[in-house]
């Protein structure tokens, strides 16, 4: 396994968030607001985002994974992530988001196949407003034409783990994002 490099850290993150939150309370002054997490990596993100936002909200968390044959950590490492492009449900919304405001939290947009699926599945939900917040995006590597509406940092492409993104589900808990650079 190769060293890790540190590509943010996290005085960086938090200045960053802090600039996301105080956008997204300007955005929406006087409503409230559901934030919908994407397991398991952008639980640290919401937590520190929905934290800078000054305004009522609710929490909620949504989960997937991908079908088919993603292959295994160190391959993504060597030959670049690549995910099949099936993705399926395997946690849903529990509240109802009619006529809410909802903010989708996402820990990265890579190919842009996972937020398209579940921007799909929320506005079957009938929201009043749905936006995306990315921390990272690496639009290099996009397969669909998705942009996130919050943007953290759009990033080279690289594997990074750190600040709820893992590998192999190790790593989430780092408080910088690092990079692991190819073999
Ligand atoms: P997409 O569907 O290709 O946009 O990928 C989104 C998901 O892929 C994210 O929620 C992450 O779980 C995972 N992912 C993509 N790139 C990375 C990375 O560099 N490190 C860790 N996970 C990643």
């Amino acid at each position: 396994m190769n060293d890790l490099k540190i590509l943010l850290s996290s005085e960086q993150i938090a200045t960053r968030v802090a600039e996301l939150g105080k956008q997204i309370t300007q955005d929406f002054r006087g409503e409230s607001i559901i934030f919908v997490g994407v397991l398991k990596g952008a639980a640290i993100f919401l937590s520190d985002l929905a934290r800078q936002v000054k305004l009522d909200s609710t929490f909620d968390f949504i989960g997937v994974s991908s079908y088919g044959n993603r292959p295994s950590p160190s391959q993504e490492l060597k030959s670049g992530w690549d995910s099949t492009g099936e993705v399926r449900l395997t946690k849903d919304v529990d509240q109802s988001m009619r006529e809410k405001n909802v903010i989708l939290v996402e820990d990265i947009l890579d190919t842009g196949l996972t937020l398209t699926y579940l921007k799909k599945i929320l506005i079957a939900h009938q929201p009043r407003a749905l936006k995306i917040a990315a921390l990272l995006d690496k639009p290099s590597r996009r397969k669909q034409p998705i942009e996130a509406d919050y943007v953290g940092f759009k990033i080279p492409d690289e594997f990074v783990v750190g600040y709820g993104l893992d590998y192999a589900e190790r790593y989430r808990n780092l408080p910088d994002i690092c990079f692991i650079p190819r073999e």
